[in-house]
Parts: C-alpha cells; structure tokens; sequence
C-alpha cells in the first residue's frame, strides 16, 4: 500500500494540489522520484535520505518509489523533500498512520535533519486552507503561513525528530505567530526637497489617483530624489491588496523571516536590468521587478538607458495587470499591476532644456529626438503625466527647508483614495480602485466635465490634436484633481491643469 502526503506546485502564484505517493516494496535496494520532477527534486532523493539517517531513522533496503501525481504538472523547487521524508517516515511506522491525514506539507530537509525555509508558503497555507487541510512547513516560514487564517493548522518543526515528536505526543508544537515586518527607519520626506512646487505637485497627483509618472529634467534636478519620495505619500495596503502582494513576494522568497509589510512596494531596478529581471521569467520561473512592483511602484530611473526591447516587454503588464511567461511546455502569469515611475534627461548632454544651452553634438532638438526615440510611443502613451523638472535654482536651495512635508500630502491622497475606492465599488468595478485603472467607458461618465469644461476639452482637441487616449488621459488627470479637491463634478480649471501635464513627449506622436 502506498502512502500519500499532500503538497502543492507553484503556477504562478497559484498553489495547484499535487499528491505525494510513497511505495515500499521487496526487491532490490532502490529509490526513484517519478512525475515530471526538475532536477531539484531528483536531488531531493538525496538530502531525503541524509536526514533520515541523521535523524536516525535508516531506509529499508527495499525498492521506494515515490510518485508525484498528477504526472502532467511541472514540479520545480525543493520543497518536495519534506512531504517525501514524512511519506517514507509514514511508510516504515515512524510516524503514526494517520498522523499525516489532513495536512498539506512543504519544506525543504538539510542533511543534518533539519528543516529549512522554502518559498511560497504563504499561497500554499492559503490552497490548504481551502482545501480543508492544515500545514506542515518550516520553522522559518510559520509566521508567513500563519497569516492564511486563524482557524488554520499550521505546524512549523525545525526538524523532522521535532515533527515525529510532536506527533508521538512528547513535545507538543505551539501555533506560530504572525509577524508584520518592522518598517525599516523612516521613509525620505517630501520636506528635503527645496522648491519643485510643481514636481511636487504632479507627484501628489500621481500618487492620488495611481497614475504613471515620467519626469524629464537636466541631471541633479532631483529626479531620483522625488521618486524615493513617493512611497512616503502613499496610502498602506489594504488588508486584501497585502495577502496579494505578499503571495509574490512569498513565491520569489523575497519575505525576510516570514514577514510581511503593509508598505506598499517600491522596486527600482538598475538600467542593465534584463527582460527576465524585469518581467520574469529565466531558469526557474520567478517573479520579476513587474510583478514585485505590483500594488506599488516600480521606478525606472534614466529611462532612455533601458534596452528598448526590455522596456517594450512592459507594455503588456501595464494594459493587463499581468504578465504572462511561456514555458517550455506551459504557462505561467504573475500579478503585475504597478505605477511606473521614470525619470529621464532631455538628451544624451542632459541639458538640451537649459536656455542657452547649446548640445555637443548639433541642435539641441535633434539631440533630445535621439535621445527620446528609444522610448516607444505604446510606452509613452501609457503615462498620464510627464512634467519637466527644471534644475533647482540656488534661490531655492538656500531657502529654510518647506513647512509641509511627506505627512500632510500623505493625508490628502488618502481622501482622494477613499473618494475613488468608493466611487468604482459603488459600481461594482472592484478591479478598479483608481482613476488610472478605470475602464475608458467609464471615465468618460464619471468625469463628464461641466459646460465650460466641456468647452476648454473641444477646444484643446483641437488645437492640440488630442488622440482618443490622450483625450481620456486627461480626463482620468481631471477626476483625480477634482478628488483632491473634494469636488463631485470635474471643472474647467481640473481641465486646464490636466492638460498642462501633457508634457512635449506628445508632440512628435501627434506629428506621426
Ligand atoms: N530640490 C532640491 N532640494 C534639495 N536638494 C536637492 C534638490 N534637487 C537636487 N538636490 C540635491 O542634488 C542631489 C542630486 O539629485 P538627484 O535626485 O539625484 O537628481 P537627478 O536624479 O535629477 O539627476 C540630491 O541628492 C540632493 O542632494
Ligand atoms: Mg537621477
């Protein structure tokens, strides 16, 4: 009789039920792992058997066969080893029969018997929970798992002896705890930075309604400077946008000791990133920056250095709100819904902006046509603001610093926030919980100008040669500037500002 262990293999973020089968029969000493395993749980054999014996418990010298089912599942990752151990454990008595009935298991073993930390607890103690079964898992990874529900049974055994004498009922395991990560030190406030009243200002406003942001600037502008700023205005996770977040970070093993954290994530990848760092993807199927950045920021600074393929694999994510990686034979999607932040400089001299200025190399204009052309039209039409940061003047800098800081444009976005999360729940749009993610049928509705509104946006369609997107990007800039100002209808002069943020990136698109 073979028995069966329960445990999961990742899609995704999907923790899909798969089935441990543990035989042991006469014949010739022998062990095999079946069922489309990668090369980390053929090894498993191996760790399987080191902290059996070290744990002194010796194999049967008999034939083991340990079936992965369903066989058509990829299995990849080494948290199989424990669910084998305990399938084996169970098979030769050292573990009571029913013992193991109602748990999922996953965990990896080290050759000392003991059991260490795997990734993507948290989507498996969720799948168990749903199931109807408790978990097993390591020690390390119980605070993630406790946070799936109160009512699940989560045991966490620094190792297999533990385990064995947890069930033999002569050292009883608490539940583990969960635990919140403490913020690391205080966030970069909005008040170090001297004038860029209106940096500032489009960047309250990308932060209230959850829009893409470029800003374009000469270097030292502060560029970087305000990005690093935008997660201090930020509103916290939601309790559901955190077990959301937090099931990516759980599965690319990006929780530090089981940990989560309602900030809202902030990834800033380097401009050599590649495609497989960005969106995912590589060896082992894992998580990108995209999908880390999901439900936060994901922050490319010096956006002409990226590599335009690279950048252009971002142009799926951000309609979809996923990404989706083929495999060599199947399919996996990771979450990516996140607002993008890029600084640039006008040019390759940086300066093409600064009156005066005169480029190296030719007119200033073709300079910053260059430079601009790596970054694709689909990419650029997707930002609701791009904004020229000026440099800073030494007037300002030697300014005392601003009375206003991170806190009192924090509480501002969050009023907007609250505005938007109730407007798209009352229409039944949860999908939706700002003005950037409304569907383009409704933005029109929910913010239908006034008269005179309604005046300025025909006109400015005409001078300006609005697109039906560029059209619809304003509007959704409009209804933001109106929830920060606590307005029902969106006015002329949210208008006006909204199509002040329209920055030159649109002229050689209207051209075109
Ligand atoms: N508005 C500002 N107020 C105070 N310091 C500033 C400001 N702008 C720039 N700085 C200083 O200049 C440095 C460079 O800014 P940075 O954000 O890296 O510029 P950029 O990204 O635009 O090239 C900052 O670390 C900061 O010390
Ligand atoms: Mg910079």
């Amino acid at each position: 009789m073979a028995t069966r262990v329960p445990t999961v293999a990742f899609e995704g973020i999907e923790a899909r039920a798969v089935d441990v089968q543990v035989q042991i029969i006469p014949g010739a000493v022998h062990f095999t792992v079946v069922g489309l395993p990668d090369k980390a749980v053929a090894e498993s054999r191996e760790r399987v058997r080191g902290a059996l014996i070290a744990s002194g418990l010796a194999l049967p010298a008999k034939r083991i066969t340990v079936n992965l089912a369903p066989a058509d599942l990829p299995k990849e990752g080494s948290h199989y080893d424990l669910p084998i151990a305990l399938g084996v454990m169970a098979a030769i008595g050292a573990l009571p029969g029913d013992a193991l009935a109602g748990y999922c298991v996953l965990g990896e073993l080290a050759l000392d018997g003991s059991i260490t930390a795997v990734n993507g607890v948290l989507p498996a103690a969720i799948a168990a929970g749903s199931r109807g079964l408790g978990l097993i898992c390591p020690a390390a990874s119980g605070p993630e798992a406790a946070w799936a529900g109160g009512d699940l049974d989560v045991l966490a055994p620094r190792s297999l002896i533990q385990l064995a004498n947890h069930f033999k009922g002569s050292q009883v395991m608490a539940r583990p705890e969960p635990a919140i990560a403490t913020p690391g030190g205080p966030m970069p406030d909005l008040s170090d930075i001297k004038g860029q009243e209106g940096a500032k200002r489009a960047l309250e406003i990308a932060a209230a309604g959850g829009h893409n942001l470029l800003m374009n600037g000469p270097p030292g502008a502060g560029k970087s400077m305000l990005a690093a700023r935008l997660p201090s205005i930020l509103p916290p996770l939601s309790p559901r946008e955190l077990l959301d977040v937090s099931m990516i970070q759980s599965v690319a093993g990006a929780l530090r000791e089981g940990r989560l954290s309602d900030r809202r994530p902030f990834r800033q990848p380097h401009h050599s990133a590649s495609m497989a760092a960005l969106v995912g993807g590589g060896i082992n199927a894992r998580p990108g920056e995209a999908s880390l950045a999901h439900g936060g920021v994901l922050f490319l600074d010096e956006l002409p250095e990226f590599t335009p393929q690279v950048l252009d694999s971002l142009r799926q994510p951000m309609e979809t709100g996923e990404v989706m990686i083929a495999r060599a034979n199947h399919r996996v999607t990771y979450p990516a819904r996140f607002q993008l932040v890029a600084a640039m400089n006008p040019c390759r001299c940086g300066q093409a902006l600064e009156p005066g200025y005169a480029c190296r190399r030719g007119p200033n204009e073709r300079c910053m046509a260059q430079y601009g052309a790596r970054i694709s039209g689909p990419l650029l039409d997707r930002i609701d603001l791009r904004i020229e940061v000026p440099a800073v003047t030494a007037a300002d800098l030697i300014l005392p610093s601003p009375v206003e800081g991170s806190r009192e444009a924090a509480a501002r976005v969050a009023a907007a926030r609250r505005l938007q999360n109730d407007r798209y729940a009352a229409r039944g749009l949860p999908a939706a919980t700002t003005n950037a993610t409304c569907p383009a049928t409704v933005i029109e509705e929910v913010a239908s100008p006034d008269a005179d509104g309604a005046a300025l946006i025909r006109a400015a369609a005409e001078s300006m040669r609005l697109s039906a997107r560029g059209f619809h990007r304003t509007l959704r800039v409009a209804r933001t500037l109106a929830d920060l100002d606590g307005e029902a209808r969106v006015r002329r002069l949210h208008l006006a500002e909204a199509l002040s943020y329209r920055g030159r990136g649109d002229k050689p698109a209207a051209a075109a």
